[in-house]
């Protein structure tokens, strides 16, 4: 029996689930004035545009457009239902409700339907259960459980990240599937099982570890498996590329690491499972890593939006300095986060260096003695050359003043001027010199990147003054003109308070909004104070399934306009309406004219100069009566 979630359930979770601490679970958020402001996790921005406001628990994304209220916010990033954004809702904000084990959907709202993704989900649960009890539990599983703790790993770690083990077998996962009557078809699409030439259907994973591998809202979308003795086949195979499983997305302990990311403000980039299982048995739950590929522009848009820092700790061999550089330099170009590096000696990767050191060693290294990403890249440019050649050893000089020269302090310059100074035995004065030359070419160089202070001009804050203060929803500040203006300061009111929305109803006089949503924004909200609803934008949302409509409103919300209005200035607006229905209808006359007159028909094209005449008039006179 399913049952629904009480409208007084719904009401006391809207009150006091807080907008900014559920939001602040997913995006990085920063008080400024009376919002708080963030990188928006709906589309990929630099500065940010996404606000949410404590008072009004609205959010709304000035650059691309989304708005709501903490349900819509979370039906959005998380792909929920009403539903289960209220559970959730709850949940996060730790609200103290009971709610019904099974809830049917709200009337009205699409029915919930299991997808086939969310099916394949399930079987990876089931099969995760599985292989995690035959690596505990079980005679198979025996060997691969000492290797484990051999190699340092405790029961806790296994249970936390429910390691398990796949047999050295066909059918274990097959056959246990087939009897609780899975879909197998299903399971060879989600990458569990894998259909042979002869179309018998068998286990895709065997003798091997299994990680399992959750995406970033934390579903069970895929395995990674370890080769326990070097046998056959690559030591770590992937469930293969689905829908669910895209290696450019995921990355391991991504959403179990959430919490502790977003309290140290930073995150910890690691290369391989084992290394994000030490880092957290060490005390740091913030590590992450990409599933065998290189970091990726999406998994930084992931972390940037809670995170400020992130702090690279990549094997310490030459592939791992490599790749370190390289995750460096894009998280330079696609994030604003600082950037550290670790440098672990003796090419050991951090699971070896606190098996070797301990974790205390490694907790060091990783809080006091992390590099600068500037001092990284000095670094690593060095290698590159041999500097007991004269001229390379200029290229590196050279090289690193340019890196010098992007730093925005002077103390920092001075830093590290003062290293090259000393190792090259150059004085600072000489060094200055030539920096200061670089700084002057690479201002004027034509295509030069857009520095931060082009970005902040395009940052579009809640507007704070009138018309030529309304955004709209592009990113850049724009003002509207006058009669869209009003639309909005209508709209704006009757969203707020129902007498206003009579006495707008009235004047309007069956008038329409020039904008088709707009319309259709007054005619919902017409039937919800009808269904004797009181005024109030965050309930009024819940009331739509349009997602449209929903960002109309909270883009109005978030605009601060005068509180209250006269009639007589709700009058200036709707006569600014009937001005714009008259100018498009004098232009459509101008052009009705011409048209008219090119076809050869003077008597129409008469006709409608006369009536453009005539509206003319009506326009100068200020006389905007349809
Ligand atoms: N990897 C992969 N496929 C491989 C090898 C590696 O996908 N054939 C990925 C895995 O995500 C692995 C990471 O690259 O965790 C790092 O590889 P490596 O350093 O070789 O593995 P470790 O994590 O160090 O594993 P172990 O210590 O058990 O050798
Ligand atoms: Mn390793």
């Amino acid at each position: 029996m399913t049952q629904r979630i009480p409208e007084e359930t719904i009401e006391q979770v809207r009150n006091q689930a807080d907008i900014v601490d559920v939001i602040g679970n997913y995006v990085q958020l920063k008080k400024q004035g009376r919002n708080y402001i963030g990188l928006c996790p709906f589309h990929g921005e630099k500065t940010p545009s996404f606000s949410v406001s404590p008072e009004k628990q609205i959010f709304h994304c000035f650059g691309c457009g989304k708005g709501g209220n903490v349900f819509s916010f979370l039906m959005e990033h998380d792909h929920l239902s009403f539903v289960e954004s209220v559970k959730k809702a709850a949940d996060l904000a730790h609200v103290d409700v009971t709610l019904p084990e099974n809830v049917a959907e709200a009337e009205g709202s699409a029915p919930r339907v299991t997808s086939e993704a969310q099916k394949m989900i399930e079987l990876n649960q089931l099969a995760a259960k599985l292989y995690h009890y035959l690596l505990m539990e079980t005679e198979e599983g025996y060997k691969a459980l000492q290797y484990l703790k051999e190699r340092g790993m405790t029961e806790a770690s296994m249970t936390e990240f429910q390691i398990g083990f796949a047999p050295n077998h066909h059918a274990t996962v097959s056959s246990f599937l087939e009897k609780r009557g899975a879909d197998l078809d299903l399971a060879v699409e989600a990458g569990l099982l894998t259909e042979r030439e002869d179309g018998s259907i068998v286990d895709r994973f065997r003798s091997r570890i299994m990680f399992p591998i959750t995406d970033d809202r934390g579903q069970l979308v895929g395995f990674s498996g370890r080769l326990i003795d070097q046998e056959n086949g690559p030591k770590y195979l992937n469930t293969p590329e689905t829908p669910l499983f895209n290696k450019r997305r995921l990355l391991y302990h991504f959403s179990e690491g959430r919490t502790d990311i977003r309290r140290r403000e930073e995150v910890l980039l690691l290369e391989g499972f084992m290394d994000v299982i030490s880092a957290s048995d060490a005390g740091l739950a913030n590590g992450i890593a990409s599933m065998g590929t290189s970091l990726t522009e999406e998994h930084i848009g992931l972390v940037r939006r809670i995170a400020n820092r992130a702090v690279i700790s990549y094997d310490g061999d030459r592939a791992g300095i490599e790749a370190a550089y390289k995750a460096g330099l894009l998280l330079e170009e696609k994030s604003r986060m600082e950037i550290f590096v670790l440098a672990l000696p003796g090419g050991k990767d951090p699971d070896e260096f606190i098996k070797e050191y301990g974790a205390e060693r490694f907790l060091e290294v990783y809080l006091h003695e992390r590099m600068t990403w500037t001092a990284y890249k000095l670094f690593y440019l060095r290698k590159q050359r041999n500097l007991q050649n004269y001229s390379e050893r200029l290229q590196y000089m050279d090289e690193a003043l340019t890196e010098i020269g992007k730093l925005s302090q002077a103390v920092e310059r001075e830093l590290y001027l003062k290293q090259l100074a000393d190792e090259f035995e150059i004085s600072i004065p000489a060094l200055k010199e030539q920096l200061q030359q670089k700084i002057v070419e690479q201002k004027s160089m034509p295509n030069r990147a857009p520095s931060e202070e082009d970005f902040l001009l395009d940052l579009a804050p809640p507007p704070d003054d009138f018309y030529g203060g309304l955004v709209g929803t592009q990113p850049v500040r724009q003002t509207l003109q006058a009669y869209h203006a009003s639309e909005y300061l209508l709209m704006k009111a009757m969203i707020g308070s129902e007498e206003a929305f009579s006495a707008i109803h009235q004047l309007l006089d069956g008038l329409n909004f020039q904008h088709d949503e707009f319309q259709a924004l007054y005619t919902h909200l017409m039937a919800y104070y009808l269904d004797g609803n009181a005024a109030d934008p965050n309930r009024f949302m819940d009331y739509l399934t349009d997602p449209t409509l929903k960002n109309l409103i909270s883009e109005l919300v978030m605009l601060e306009t005068p509180e209250e209005a006269t009639t007589e200035e709700y009058l200036d607006y709707i006569n600014s309406l009937k001005k714009q229905i008259l100018l498009d209808r004098i232009k459509q006359k101008e052009a009705e004219a011409s048209e008219k007159d090119r076809l050869g028909d003077h008597d129409a094209a008469k006709q409608a100069l006369a009536e453009f005449i005539s509206l003319r008039q009506k326009l100068a006179k200020g006389d905007y009566e349809l």
